[in-house]
């Protein structure tokens, strides 16, 4: 059993407001207290605004007869202002019990609000014999934060990696391999098994030119697919091994950005493929797909194109291959059916938003995806070089992911060495990796992921503003400060000092931890937790200047404010965590 997590001062400050209004106000009727942080007081509570035409009664008057009724220890001192809004100061002695009652919680207080609830989470899926792009970054570090939180907030996660590993683009790259025997594809290079997948690349874009250019080759590969369809050893053979050369290169990335998919995560394409003709089967029984020129397609009322024509999903083309959109109605059946997904979360391109708006849609209609259960397009912009311009090498092709996280770490080791030149380069070569993976992934999850972004590594590895490495540097100022100090890690407090403001403003934002996690899960938005965590390490550094800490003026205040210092590097180092970012103690 976990134990129930700390109530929130916001939280409890609300009850006793509401509690307030119900006895100072009683025609109010269960009215909402309406708390917030003030810039004034601890809180602000604004319900007399919202009251004051409910109960026809001027609300400086209420503000006033609430302010009177407030009770009890938790507020010392609550005033009204302005219109009506009712001030409130929390008792110091309250803040810093709050301080300690999250440091005896090994979870810091969190809740376990996904208790019980299972959510599949689509993420990463990049393309076998295709060479990893940015916006695979994307999802895969934004997935990864996804799943880390959900996780820690109690779901049962099942983590979907939806491989592009099946169509007709097989045949043809088959069939090129195949003529050509020399072709380099395996081991092109023994030590950087991603090598391997920037040859396939290439040389999948020759086999493309191929077809286009040689009618003889076009057959032969169309010919490959339906080989490969009806199971044909060799042909099956050739696929297996490009399956092995591409994840374990996915693999190498993944690793490295210390993302948390594995080996067993894979859900590939190809493991639907038989259920595509009873999917679709299925859809034109229940009248939800209808024959157009040839295909099989859905249609919708309120999807049309710019002229008015409506915009179908294509589950069957004229041809009789099934896409992408049978693929996924068959992953939503299974994840529902068999998984007993209760939320579904696509972390995929903002590029994609009809795809998945029709395939959701018409699993609704089919009842593959009951009312209860959420599906959600957790979609994400699209990556600019640092120049603002759609990221593209110099000759407009692909930029190798292996190449950025090599540039990122190489720029993060000499910010490294320049604060520290006298690093070990054992230890600087750690460091390096923690810092430039830490750079780039907190660079993408500080960004709201809808906006497009600027992948600048200079930008990323910088001292100073809303970055990786500014965070990592003040947990480890954290980390210092406690080794100077040997405070032991359960600090009590047994004598509640008067807080200055800066050390209220730190008590007070390491308190709404919890809430910022709720609020990150339920807007699928890790950039709330990453600015949160940047507002927590401006906090205490605000804190740290005004107050010193080893050398406190009295024993009580040191060790009040370091069970404070305690607190910012649990929370500050746990919420790095759940954004994958490690936090080191030495840089
Ligand atoms: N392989 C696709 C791509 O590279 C992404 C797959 C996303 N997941 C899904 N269930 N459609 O764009």
């Amino acid at each position: 059993m976990t134990p129930a997590p700390v109530t929130s001062l916001a939280d409890a400050v609300d009850a006793t407001v509401a509690d307030a209004i119900a006895r100072a106000v009683p025609e109010s009727d269960g009215a909402q207290a309406l708390v917030r942080r003030s810039d004034f007081a601890d809180y602000q509570a604004n319900a007399a605004l919202s009251l004051a035409k409910q109960v026809g009664r001027p609300p400086r008057d209420l503000g006033t007869a609430i302010a009177e009724a407030v009770g009890g220890e938790l507020i010392a001192e609550a005033t009204v202002s302005g219109p009506g809004f009712v001030n409130l100061t929390v008792a110091d002695s309250v803040i810093w019990r709050q301080v300690a009652a999250r440091l005896a919680d090994e979870r810091l207080g969190t809740a376990t609000m996904l208790d019980g609830r299972t959510l599949v989470v689509d993420y990463s899926g990049p393309n076998i014999a295709k060479e990893m792009h940015v916006g695979h970054l994307r999802t895969t570090i934004i997935g990864d934060a996804l799943v880390r939180i959900a996780e820690h907030l109690g779901a049962t996660v099942v983590r979907h990696n939806h491989v592009g590993d099946w169509g007709t683009q097989f045949g043809m790259l088959i069939e090129y391999l195949s003529d050509h025997p020399e072709a380099e594809w395996h081991r092109v290079d023994e030590a950087d098994p991603t090598a391997n997948i920037t040859a396939l690349d290439r040389l999948y874009k020759q086999a493309r030119t191929a077809f286009d250019a040689d009618p003889d080759f076009a057959d032969r590969a169309r010919a490959r697919v339906v080989a490969l369809q009806s199971g044909d050893e060799a042909t099956v053979s050739i696929w297996r091994d490009l399956v092995t050369v591409s994840t374990t290169a996915f693999e190498t990335i993944y690793d490295r950005l210390g993302v948390t998919l594995g080996d067993t995560d894979y859900d590939g394409e190809s493991g639907y493929n038989d259920q595509l003709a009873n999917v679709v089967d299925e859809l034109v029984s229940a009248g939800i797909a209808v024959e157009s020129e040839g295909a099989l397609c859905v249609f919708f009322d309120d999807v049309q194109g710019p002229d008015g024509t409506p915009v179908p999903l294509m589950l069957r083309k004229s041809d009789g291959g099934y896409g992408y959109a049978a693929t996924d109605l068959a992953t939503i059946r299974h994840r529902v059916r068999d998984l007993s997904a209760d939320e579904i979360l696509y972390v995929v391109d903002a590029r994609q938003a009809l795809h998945f708006q029709q395939v959701f849609a018409t699993a609704r209609r089919a009842g593959w995806l009951p009312d209860s259960v959420t599906a959600d397009h957790v979609a994400f912009g699209t990556v600019l070089g640092a120049d603002g311009r759609p990221f593209k090498t110099r000759s407009g092709g692909t930029v190798r992911l292996a190449d950025l996280l090599d540039e990122a770490e190489a720029k993060a080791a000499a910010v490294i060495t320049e604060k520290n030149p006298d690093i070990e380069p054992r230890d600087l070569a750690g460091l390096a990796t923690a810092t430039g993976m830490g750079a780039v992934k907190y660079a993408e999850l500080s960004t709201s992921r809808l906006k497009d972004y600027r992948f600048d590594t200079d930008q990323m590895v910088a001292l100073t503003g809303n970055t990786g490495v500014y965070l990592q540097y003040a947990h480890t100022r954290m980390s210092a400060i406690l080794r100077k100090a040997a405070a032991d890690p359960q600090t009590v407090i047994t004598d509640p000092t008067t807080l200055s403001p800066p050390e209220r403003s730190l008590a007070l934002h390491l308190d709404a931890y919890n809430a910022v996690l709720v609020e990150t899960m339920a807007e699928r938005e890790p950039h709330r937790l990453a600015a949160y965590l940047y507002a927590l390490a401006k906090a205490f550094t605000s804190f740290y200047e005004a107050s010193p800490v080893l050398r406190a003026e009295t024993e009580t205040l040191r060790n009040n404010r370091l069970a404070l210092v305690q607190l910012s590097k649990q929370t500050l180092a746990h919420g790095l965590g759940l954004l994958g970012v490690s936090a080191p103690d030495h840089m």
